[in-house]
């Protein structure tokens, strides 16, 4: 009996064999349990010495099983470990890192320049109504310049807004003069080329206060401009038009050419001094403040700093081309 249970322990391959064994010799039903269980229909003389057997071997059995189990516990870790082997002294996978995107880069440093010029950020919805995007704005109902903006409508009448302008209503029918803000956004018109796509971002400036002249709009924008470009590039004011400016302008930037000679003039934003009615369509009064606007297009100072010409690259999303960028 002894010699069969132990060759069960020595031949169990797993802890579940092994268990199975213990049941079957130890268990409540085990041939040893049976063997003790029988003891009392052996002759009074052998019950002593045939009890004291079992139950030495019954000690010995359960040591064996503990040390089996022992050696297939650590059999099972050493494979586990030889399985899992991390060579923690081969080098690192070089990992591909991206970065900012070229437009949300010059947005970036766009507003950080505002922001040190004193401009608070503002923002609006680009879900628009034609309200805020054309009528407070001062364009009536039938006005040409409305035309100017391939507009996408909506189903239900409203549209995509074609300009950061409409922040300005909603901002001066929230704050009373002095209001210096800026505010930065995507914008829609159904508009494609080579410095045209059909969205785009601009930020939108507003500065509403006493004695506000177009020097002044003039000098911020210059400022701004040597700012921005780190660079002398010639700008230019072009007499525009808007219906919510009066008088408008137009800004333009000339490229410089790789041998540094001068290229031909990319538009770069529009401005003015804020038409009085739109003053009084916000509750502003319009005797005693004067304000100025810009509305200026966020790729088309990408374009320049980063030398791009063509818009469209900005939106293709070729990793070669905005791998250049990191
Ligand atoms: C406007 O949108 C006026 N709201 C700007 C303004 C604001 C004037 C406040 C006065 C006061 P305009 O349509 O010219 O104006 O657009 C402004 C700038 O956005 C342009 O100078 C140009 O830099 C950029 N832009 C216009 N259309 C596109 C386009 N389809 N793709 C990329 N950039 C564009
Ligand atoms: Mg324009």
């Amino acid at each position: 009996m002894r010699s069969s249970a132990l060759a069960d322990v020595a031949g169990a391959e797993s802890s579940r064999a092994l268990d199975d064994v213990r049941v079957a010799w130890l268990g409540k039903k085990g041939r040893l349990t049976a063997e003790l269980k029988a003891l009392g229909g052996l002759p009074p003389d052998q019950r002593r010495e045939v009890g004291q057997a079992v139950n030495t071997l019954k000690q010995e059995l359960a040591q064996a099983i503990e040390a089996r189990k022992a050696d297939l516990d650590r059999a099972a870790l050493d494979a586990r470990l030889a399985d899992e082997t991390l060579d923690v002294t081969l080098p690192g996978r070089a990992v591909d890192p991206g970065g900012p995107h070229p437009v949300s880069r010059a947005m970036a440093r766009i507003l950080d320049i505002f922001r040190g010029l004193g401009f608070a950020v503002a923002d609006g919805p680009e879900v628009e109504d034609d309200y805020h995007n054309f009528e407070a704005l001062n364009f009536p109902e039938h006005h040409p310049a409305r035309a100017m903006h391939d507009t996408f409508y909506l189903p239900d009448g409203r549209l995509l807004r074609t300009h950061t302008s409409p922040v300005q209503v909603r901002v001066m029918k929230e704050q009373a003069p002095p209001v210096r803000i800026v505010a930065p956004g995507r914008v829609f018109r159904s508009d494609s080329d080579q410095t045209h796509t059909p969205q785009f971002h601009q930020v939108e400036g507003l500065l509403v206060d006493e004695d506000v002249t177009f020097a002044d709009l003039k000098g911020l924008l210059a400022t701004f401009v040597n700012e921005y470009f780190e660079d002398e590039l010639e700008m230019r004011l072009r007499p525009s038009y808007f219906p919510f400016t009066e008088p408008s302008a137009e800004v333009d930037i000339r490229w410089r050419n790789a041998d540094g000679s001068a290229g031909r003039w990319l538009e770069v934003l529009g401005c003015g001094m804020v038409h009085p009615n739109v003053l009084t369509h916000c509750g502003v009064d319009a005797e005693r403040y004067t304000g100025y606007a810009f509305g200026l297009g966020v790729e088309r100072f990408a374009m320049l700093r980063y030398r791009v010409d063509d818009l469209r690259l900005f939106f293709d999303n070729d990793v070669r081309f905005l791998a250049q960028f990191r």
